[in-house]
C-alpha cells in the first residue's frame, strides 16, 4: 500500500512517515518545505516537492504514484500568526484540504487522514476533558481554518466518494526513541520545545504566561502526547479507512494533563540544569485547561499509549534538543 504524505517534511509528518516505513507501507512525502526540512524526510520515502493547493500536480502525483490514501499534515499551525494574517491561514489550511479533496476525487483516491487540532473547542470545556462531541467554538482563524476543513472532508464523505479520519491533536512533543529525529523548527512555540531550548541554552530563558488560573498551582493545564505515540494513531487511522472504516474523528491525547509548572519541573530535571523563568500575565485566549478524552480513539481504534510519561518525553526532547543543530 502507498500513501501520500503531506508535510512529511514536517515534525509530526516525518515521524509518521517512518512509522509506515517501517510497517511496509511505502511513503510519498509531499511538502512545500515552507516549515519543513528536506533532511526530515526518510531516505526510504519519495520526496515530491510541492503546495497542496496546486490542485493539477497533486492529480498528477496521486495518479502516477498509484497513491491508496493520504495523510494530510501540510497546514500552517501559528496560533498567533492566523490571527494576524487570517487568510493566510484560510488559504494555506483550509484551501489546501480543498485541493487535495477535489484531486483525490479526480484521482479515484478515496482515504484521508487529516491533522485536526483540540483549538477546535476553544475554551468551553476546562472542568472535564474533552470529548469529540463538545461544541467547536475556535478561538482564532487557525482554529477556525482547521474546523472548516473537517466540514469539507465531512461533506465530501456524506455524498460517498471519500472516507476520511480527523484526528484532533492537543499538545504534541518529545522525539523519537532512537534520537534520530525530533522538533527541527528552531521558533516552534511549544512549551517543551521551548523550555528544552532553554536547558541546552539556545534560549536565555522561558517565560511562563499566567500563574492566576484556577488550576493547583495557577498555571495552566495540558494534556501532552508523545509524537512517536501520535504517529501510531496515524498508522491505526490508515490502516482503518483501508480495510473500509467509516469516516470518523478522534480526540488525540492521554486522558490526563500537566500543568506549565510541572512541565517547566520536568524539563529542569530531566536535564540537570536550572534555566531562568520569567513569570509574566495570561495570553489572551489561553484555556485553564485543555485534556482530551481518548476512549473513543482506545475502544474503536484500539489505540494503546505506549510513552504516557512526562518525563520520558521532555527526555526525549531534550536529548534531540542537545544533539540538533538547525540544516535544512
Ligand atoms: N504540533 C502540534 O502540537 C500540533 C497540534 C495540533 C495540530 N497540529 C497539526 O499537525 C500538522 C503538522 O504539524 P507539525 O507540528 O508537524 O508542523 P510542521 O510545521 O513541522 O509541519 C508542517 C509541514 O507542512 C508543510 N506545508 C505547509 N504548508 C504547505 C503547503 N501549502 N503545501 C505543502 N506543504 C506544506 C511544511 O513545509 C511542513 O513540512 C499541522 O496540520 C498542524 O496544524 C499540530
Amino acid at each position: 500500500m502507498k500513501i501520500l504524505v503531506t508535510g512529511g517534511a514536517g515534525y509530526i509528518g516525518s515521524h509518521t512517515a517512518n512509522r509506515l516505513l517501517q510497517e511496509n507501507f511505502e511513503v510519498v512525502v509531499y511538502d512545500n518545505l515552507t516549515t519543513g526540512f528536506r533532511a526530515a524526510v526518510p531516505e526510504k520515502a519519495t520526496f515530491v516537492e510541492g503546495d497542496v493547493r496546486d490542485e493539477a500536480k497533486l492529480v498528477e502525483v496521486l495518479k502516477s504514484q498509484k497513491i491508496d490514501a493520504v495523510i494530510h499534515f501540510a497546514a500552517k499551525l501559528n496560533v498567533k500568526e492566523s490571527t494576524e494574517k487570517p487568510l493566510e491561514y484560510y488559504e494555506n489550511n483550509t484551501s489546501g484540504v480543498l485541493s487535495m479533496t477535489k484531486a483525490m476525487k479526480a484521482a479515484g483516491v478515496k482515504h484521508i487522514v487529516f491533522s485536526s487540532t483540540a483549538a477546535l473547542f476553544g475554551d468551553k470545556v476546562q472542568d472535564r476533558s474533552i470529548v469529540e462531541d463538545d461544541a467547536k467554538a475556535p478561538l482564532n482563524p487557525y482554529g477556525h481554518s482547521k474546523l472548516m476543513s473537517e466540514q469539507i472532508l465531512k461533506d465530501t464523505s456524506d455524498t460517498g466518494g471519500i472516507s476520511y479520519c480527523a484526528l484532533r491533536y492537543f499538545n504534541v512533543a518529545g522525539a523519537s526513541d532512537d534520537g534520530n529525529n525530533g522538533q527541527r523548527t528552531a521558533d516552534a512555540f511549544h512549551l517543551i520545545h521551548l523550555g528544552v531550548q532553554a536547558a541546552v541554552g539556545k534560549r536565555k530563558q522561558l517565560q511562563l504566561f499566567g500563574t492566576d488560573y484556577p488550576t493547583p498551582d495557577g498555571t495552566c493545564i495540558r494534556d501532552y502526547i508523545h509524537v512517536e505515540d501520535l504517529a501510531d494513531i496515524h498508522l491505526l487511522a490508515v490502516k482503518y479507512l483501508l480495510k473500509g472504516g467509516a469516516s470518523n474523528y478522534f480526540n488525540c491525547g492521554y486522558g490526563f494533563g500537566y500543568s506549565v509548572r510541572e512541565v517547566i519541573n520536568t524539563i529542569k530535571k530531566v536535564s540537570g540544569t536550572d534555566f531562568p523563568v520569567i513569570e509574566s500575565e495570561r495570553r489572551p485566549g489561553d484555556a485553564a485547561s485543555l485534556v482530551a478524552d481518548s476512549s473513543k480513539l482506545k475502544n474503536q481504534l484500539g489505540w494503546q499509549p505506549k510513552r504516557a510519561n512526562l518525563e520520558l518525553i521532555c527526555r526525549n526532547a531534550y536529548e534531540w534538543e542537545k544533539k540538533y543543530n538547525e540544516s535544512r
